[in-house]
């Protein structure tokens, strides 16, 4: 039987070659983001998939209750919900800039709580349901290079983490998924990638981890060395560190 499937950021990068896999499989799938022209490209790829495409910005927090909603009735259940919608704002190594960081904080973070939560609510209340949420290595700890990037994947870590320890007694998973370099638009020009995978391998890993019920992973699998190591530098070298 086809999935429901929600994917919040769905017109670039991972987030859209995750709604493509779906729709390939001829899951039923809602895409969001607000690149509605983007969105449209991806549903007419899969003529014989259904597909809803909802151009809108994760920013208006207050909108999502009511989206949800209608989305629930268009697609007539729900049984998983990607959040993939993110921003990465370049910093200077000496810049300090609010506006950028709110940008990152309010996009990365609060967008997904908003979703989230709305999935949280009619999950608990289905005793079922997959909450998959892309955070990123860059959470596991705080940086010179861009402090508040870091700071939004790891509230966001946080609240997956809660988000399961509420969940999962009734049933739902939810999944954090922490990739390293993924090659899409949001490290297009970047110097000194290394270990860098297609967003549609990704993709891949990301929908396999899912449906074997796995609660948290590295994308690539590797990267989980590299966090183990970054993890366990004391604080008095690490800070002299340009890592
Ligand atoms: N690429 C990497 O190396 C890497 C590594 C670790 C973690 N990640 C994480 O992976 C996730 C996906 O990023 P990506 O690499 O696939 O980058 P991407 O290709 O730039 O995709 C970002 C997605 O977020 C959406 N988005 C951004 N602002 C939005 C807003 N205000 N409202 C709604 N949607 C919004 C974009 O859609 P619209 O612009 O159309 O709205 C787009 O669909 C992000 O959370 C990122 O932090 C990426």
């Amino acid at each position: 039987m086809s999935k429901k499937i929600i994917v919040v950021g769905a017109s670039s990068g991972i987030g859209a070659e995750i709604a493509k896999e779906h729709l390939k499989s001829g899951n039923e799938v809602c895409l969001i983001a607000r690149r509605k022209e983007k969105l449209d490209q991806i549903s007419n790829e899969f003529p014989n998939s259904k597909s809803i495409v909802l151009a809108h910005d994760v920013t208006k927090f207050f909108e999502v209750e009511s989206l949800f909603q209608q989305i629930i009735k268009e697609l007539n259940g729900l049984d998983e919900i990607y959040y993939a919608s993110g921003i990465l704002e370049r910093v200077k190594i000496d810049e300090f800039n609010t506006q950028k960081d709110i940008s990152m904080m309010n996009t990365n973070t609060l967008g997904a709580i908003a979703w989230l939560n709305e999935a949280a609510k009619y999950f608990q209340k289905q005793g079922k349901g997959k909450i998959i949420g892309i955070s990123s290595i860059a959470g596991d700890r705080g940086r010179v290079g861009n402090p508040v990037y870091n700071t939004s994947k790891a509230a966001i870590n946080t609240y997956l983490e809660a988000l399961r320890n509420r969940l999962a007694r009734k049933g739902i998973l939810v999944l954090t998924v922490k990739p390293g370099f993924i090659d899409t638009d949001m490290v297009k020009g970047m110097q000194g990638l290394f270990w860098v995978i297609s967003a549609n391998k990704a993709a891949k890993i990301i929908i396999n981890a899912t449906n074997k019920n796995k609660e948290c992973i590295y994308v690539p699998a590797r990267w989980a060395l590299v966090a183990f190591i970054i993890k366990n530098i004391p604080s008095f070298i690490f800070k002299r560190l340009n890592v």
